[in-house]
């Protein structure tokens, strides 16, 4: 019944990534080093915080803005780890993940026709998103031989009187890059300069290894030109709570509110529950997830190097790693095909993520080190024959 069906439905596709689901849930004995998301349990003192609140079985619509406690306990814990200042009732909205935090907040700003830059290589979602309120993805190239840092002459370039944001996201899904202070000052004034918004898509906040993350916001000063996104997901292994945040001008939060509630009405109760007890508990869990992300990260970043024809960027975030492949002679898609197909291990096609992705492959070591090591020894076995 096609009849039926949006123009602004057609033109949006999920994203490719789902190709590679299918195929590795067909294909028995792989070595998974797709799956975006940590292998670790939701710490148990989280879990433990979910069966008191079902015990008091008072489980009943909080504010659409998310239970005024979760947006307290989130203001309490950005404040003591980065010193970010905000007013919890004005300026934050709990959401169903930054991906739902993501959406809100393009649909309050964005005019159809408007533009967005993204970055490329980038999370695949970005695109659906915007288009799907009716604006157009610009992506913008990220450089790979510095890093993937922004290019900002090309930056410049993209920009039209119709750009109304960039979006920027550190540490980075797929490439592990983390957005220099530096390089934050520059885009602030960038963004002055142009009168865009900045959405900063901190989804990865606290896995970061050689230095402390700097929320954008902090740079800012006036808090007006700044959207912070960030989740649960990773840094508590909550994927599946589904709890993140938007932090911003209360102009903008009262929008995202609004639209909120027309989904939604609200979070979910027991899920912010939850990510009460994330926040307002000590962060132990979360130095231990990451300490063994990072020791993982020598292990496999180690070894990708040592196969023949594979160069991977030690990543300072996240926990991908964004392996340049292109001395295969074949696609990004043909790689991962014959990955999957012959050698038994996953990953990600770059060009997944943007042009600019070809030629890579993203693998995520939150996974086992006894999974990455078995990974290894069958790329180290079989890629070699490939070259000549
Ligand atoms: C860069 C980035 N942003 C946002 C999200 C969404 O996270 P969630 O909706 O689980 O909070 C993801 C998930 O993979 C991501 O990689």
């Amino acid at each position: 019944m096609q009849k039926y069906l949006s123009k602004r439905t057609q033109i949006i596709k999920l994203s490719p990534i789902r190709e590679i689901f299918e195929m590795a849930s067909q294909t028995p004995g792989l070595v998974r080093l797709e799956v975006g998301q940590p292998d670790f349990p939701t710490p148990t003192h989280i879990l433990e915080a979910v069966r008191d609140a079902l015990q008091e079985g008072h489980i009943g619509y909080s504010s659409a803005a998310g239970m005024l406690e979760t947006r307290q306990a989130l203001a309490k814990r950005l404040l003591e780890d980065y010193g970010f200042l905000f007013d919890a009732e004005k300026e934050a909205v709990i959401c169903n993940g930054a991906s739902a935090a993501i959406y809100l907040t393009i649909r309050s700003i964005i005019d159809p026709g408007d533009e967005v830059l993204r970055p490329d290589p980038g999370w695949a979602q970005y695109d659906g998103v915007i288009l799907n309120a009716d604006g157009f993805p610009v992506p913008y190239p990220l450089i790979p031989e510095k890093g993937f840092a922004l290019d900002f002459d090309a930056l410049q370039k993209l920009v039209t009187s119709r750009t109304k944001a960039i979006i920027i996201n550190s540490p980075s899904n797929p490439t592990g890059s983390v957005i220099t202070q530096d390089q934050l000052k520059v885009l602030l004034e960038f963004a002055i300069k142009n009168d865009i918004l900045i959405i900063s898509d901190e989804a990865y906040d606290k896995i970061i290894y050689d230095r402390e993350h700097v929320p954008l916001s902090l740079l800012e000063k006036e808090f007006d030109r700044v959207v912070t996104v960030g989740s649960c997901s990773k840094n508590y292994a909550m994927c599946g709570w589904r709890i993140g945040y938007a932090i911003g001008p209360a102009s903008i939060m009262n929008q995202v509110m609004k639209f909120q509630s027309l989904v939604n009405l609200c979070p979910n109760y027991i899920s912010e529950k939850a990510a009460f007890a994330a926040l307002n508990s000590p962060q132990t869990a979360v130095a231990e997830m990451r300490d063994e992300y990072k020791r993982r990260r020598e292990i496999f970043i180690k070894g990708l190097n040592e196969i023949p024809g594979v160069k991977c960027a030690m990543p300072e975030g996240a926990f991908y790693a964004f392996a340049d492949v292109s001395a295969y002679n074949m696609d990004d898609w043909d790689f991962t095909r014959y990955l999957i197909n012959e050698v038994k291990v996953t990953c990600i096609p770059g060009s997944s993520f943007g042009d600019k992705g070809k030629g890579f492959v993203r693998f995520s070591y939150a996974s086992s080190q006894d999974n990455l090591n078995e990974g290894l020894r069958r790329m180290k076995q079989h890629l070699p024959n490939l070259l000549k």
